[in-house]
């Protein structure tokens, strides 16, 4: 795996996708102390100060298990906060929390490079960051992992365990992933009443499960509704 470090870069997926167009090799891992135009999900930004954990890892991967790719660096994140001491539940798809507030997240885009198809997966964790370097209208919503354990971690050994995490539930071809299966273990919003905003509009009902395929499935009043993408609101 070859990891590529940068003190700032604008957003790591970025790079990462100029990388694979240059003929990068999959699994090549792009890493910043900083990003100054981190991205979230739906053209969002990512705060991305120092002392947080920035990192892009592109991978040859097909277009159709992108959203279970997605849910496995969930998982992989989730997994990475549980050995550092700190438990963590996820948020479909992939927002990652510490009681209710967020202390990760996770942004995996499609490339082709013709005729392949390439998945750039980009995990943001806000571990040695403090509340103080977030803005004021963050600061009841996000976490980081400085804050909860009471002392910095080393981002290195962080990024071992992360990228060793997510080849360990990187899902395999075929059967059911097993990691769908612990991704709802963890998962905090199965069972519950929730409000999913989608690009075709918003869907209401009970969080029933995660299907293989990493869609999320809502039993709503004119009955059970397979989400691709979307994202829970807050107050749902
Ligand atoms: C979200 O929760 O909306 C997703 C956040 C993803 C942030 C990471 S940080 C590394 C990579 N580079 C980016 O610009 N975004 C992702």
């Amino acid at each position: 795996m070859k990891i590529i470090r940068k003190d700032t870069a604008d957003s790591t997926n970025e790079v990462a996708k100029v990388l694979v167009a240059e003929g990068a090799e999959s699994w090549t891992v792009v890493v910043a102390e900083k990003q100054v135009e981190g991205k979230g999900r739906f053209g969002r930004r990512w705060f991305s100060p120092r002392g947080g954990l920035y990192v892009s890892v592109a991978i040859l991967e097909d277009l159709e298990r992108l959203p279970v790719v997605s849910l496995s660096t969930g998982l992989a994140v989730a997994l990475t906060l549980e050995e550092e001491g700190v438990e963590a539940q996820l948020k479909w798809p992939n927002d990652v929390l510490v009681e209710g507030r967020k202390i990760a997240g996770v942004l995996v885009e499609g490339l082709t490079r013709p005729p392949a198809y390439w998945g750039i997966v980009g995990v943001g964790v806000n571990s040695n960051s403090r509340l103080e370097d977030y803005p004021k209208e963050l600061r009841e919503e996000v976490t980081t992992l400085r804050s909860e354990l009471g002392h910095r971690v080393d981002n290195a050994s962080l990024l071992e365990t992360l990228l060793a995490s997510l080849k360990e539930v990187y899902p395999g071809r075929g059967d059911e992933p097993t990691a769908v299966s612990r991704y709802r273990e963890r998962c905090a919003i199965l069972g519950k009443d929730i409000a999913v905003q989608t690009v075709d509009g918003m869907v209401r009902g009970i969080a029933l499960d995660i299907n293989p395929s990493g869609f999320l499935v809502v039993e709503t009043s004119d009955g059970e509704v397979e989400v691709a993408e979307g994202t829970i609101l807050p107050d749902s």
